[in-house]
């Protein structure tokens, strides 16, 4: 069999999580013959730059959530706004990135477009030549920062908790004050028509800018039985929507066993909405449910035995990174522990460097972000917290699975940089391009 038919093969195994997205194993597939180079040779100076770097722009946020506790943040006393980077020092550090050959950016926060000068940030970013992906809540997508957004990035995915207003059911996400408009505000869903309403307006004034919204439902006890409901609002507004059970160890807001049973029992026995193209319910049902521990994600811990058990190395640490608001760096969301309190022992333990005043570069290519990726090498559950690893799990696998399958017989058989050589050029043919990965 030829290589490129080996590829082929593992590739063909997975799915990805999101369409919406477009983040599959050939968007990132071109970076695995350095990425794979570096692991053997260990030396930080052979990885290529990342292939996505996630900005958590600012902290603050616009609405409250029962499974994330970001929207606290800004509200303890010892919060200092003084430590977050300046809006010049994050202008400096897209370019930083552009220049090293950085093509994607992915912003998130806190809410990103709370941020008073996003739209001066989207506009440089874009100007660098670097695409741009948004998380947002939707409140607040104002005519002027949907012009920006059509305009300089490349797609929006709004997150919601349902789309039912039953406020007694507690599953709805609450709007709170900010500076821009005060107590000036709907509801939730007046809040997102708005919102939407505006990024349509704006998607018909530039057509020529190939710009997508999608949608994020982060499934709940509380709006898990809302599913078929949230995919029949996805199809009449002709928006991807991509669902995904909450995590997080303990977590009171997480589905029960009986939740459970009725997502496998009823709802993914439904055809018609499972193979909904405006749904991702097949990834549930094919891939998410069957793959990970029933047990780990009632306890809010998804990839806990199944990275325990497959031997997977996390090359997340090769093609990915993230920035938070005050300069930090991590190697993901989950180690960050994005959805946390702000006093996190975790996140302490995690950051490897500070971009404030250092380069990124030097970060990404120091001896503390080494280790790490050595540390997960492969991952060690017991030691590292991989647990939630909801967003990386499938391109570690695609990744171990090319690396044990594919590379590694081949560099046996031929030595290193005849592997390479030859890896690469099965590569080529393969490989697609994505508006922003991941
Ligand atoms: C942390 S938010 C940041 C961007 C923006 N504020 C938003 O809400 O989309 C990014 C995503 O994390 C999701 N999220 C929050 N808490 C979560 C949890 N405990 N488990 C899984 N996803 C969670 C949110 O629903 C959202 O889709
Ligand atoms: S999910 Fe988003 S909006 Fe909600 S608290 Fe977390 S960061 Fe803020
Ligand atoms: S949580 Fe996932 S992406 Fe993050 S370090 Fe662990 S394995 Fe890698």
């Amino acid at each position: 069999m030829s290589i490129e038919d080996k590829i082929k093969g593992v590739i063909s195994r997975f799915q990805t999580s999101d369409s919406s997205r477009k983040n599959g194993p050939t968007t990132y597939l071109g970076q695995t013959p350095d990425i794979f180079k570096a692991y053997e040779t260990k030396n930080p100076d052979d990885l290529p730059i990342p292939q996505c770097v996630q900005f958590e722009i600012t902290n603050f946020c616009t609405t409250g959530c029962r499974m994330c506790f970001r929207w606290t943040w800004l509200k303890q006393r010892d919060y200092d706004e003084t430590a977050e980077l300046t809006v010049d020092r994050q202008i400096e550090l897209f370019k930083e990135l552009a220049d090293l050959g950085v093509k994607t950016f992915l912003w998130t926060g806190g809410e990103p477009v709370s941020h008073p000068e996003f739209v001066r940030l989207i506009e440089a970013a874009h100007g660098f030549g670097v695409k741009v992906g948004v998380l947002s809540n939707g409140v607040g997508i104002t005519p002027e920062i949907a012009d920006a957004m059509i305009q300089y990035g490349s797609w929006v995915r709004i997150s919601q908790d349902d789309v039912q207003t039953d406020f007694e059911k507690k599953n709805v996400r609450r709007v709170l004050e900010a500076p821009s408009y005060g107590k000036n505000h709907g509801d939730i869903f007046e809040e997102l028509d708005k919102s939407i309403g505006n990024l349509r307006k704006s998607m018909e004034k530039f057509p020529e800018n190939d710009f997508s919204i999608g949608l994020a439902f982060t499934i709940q006890k509380n709006n898990v039985r809302s599913i078929p409901a949230m995919i029949q609002y996805a199809e009449e507004n002709k928006i991807k929507a991509s669902m995904k059970l909450a995590h997080g160890e303990g977590g009171k807001y997480l589905c029960s066993k009986e939740d459970l049973d009725w997502i496998k029992n009823t709802l993914l026995t439904d055809e018609k909405l499972v193979s909904s193209e405006y749904s991702n319910l097949n990834y549930l049902k094919d891939f998410f449910l069957k793959m990970l521990d029933e047990k780990d994600i009632i306890e809010g811990m998804p990839t806990r035995k199944y990275y325990s058990e497959n031997n997977i190395t996390c090359f997340t640490t090769e093609l990915f990174s993230l920035i938070d608001a005050f300069g930090r760096t991590y190697v993901c969301c989950h180690l960050y522990d994005d959805n946390g309190t702000f006093k996190s022992d975790q996140r302490e333990k995690y950051n490897i460097g500070d971009v404030t005043n250092n380069s990124f570069e030097s970060v990404w290519r120091s001896n503390a972000y080494q280790k790490i990726r050595q540390d997960l090498a492969p991952i060690d559950v017991c030691n590292m917290h991989c647990s939630n690893c909801t967003r990386h799990w499938v391109p570690n696998t695609v990744l171990t699975s090319l690396h044990r399958e594919v590379f590694t017989p081949l560099k046996d058989e031929l030595g290193l940089e005849e592997a390479v050589k030859q890896y690469e050029e099965a590569v080529r043919g393969l490989s697609t391009s994505t508006p922003v990965w991941h």
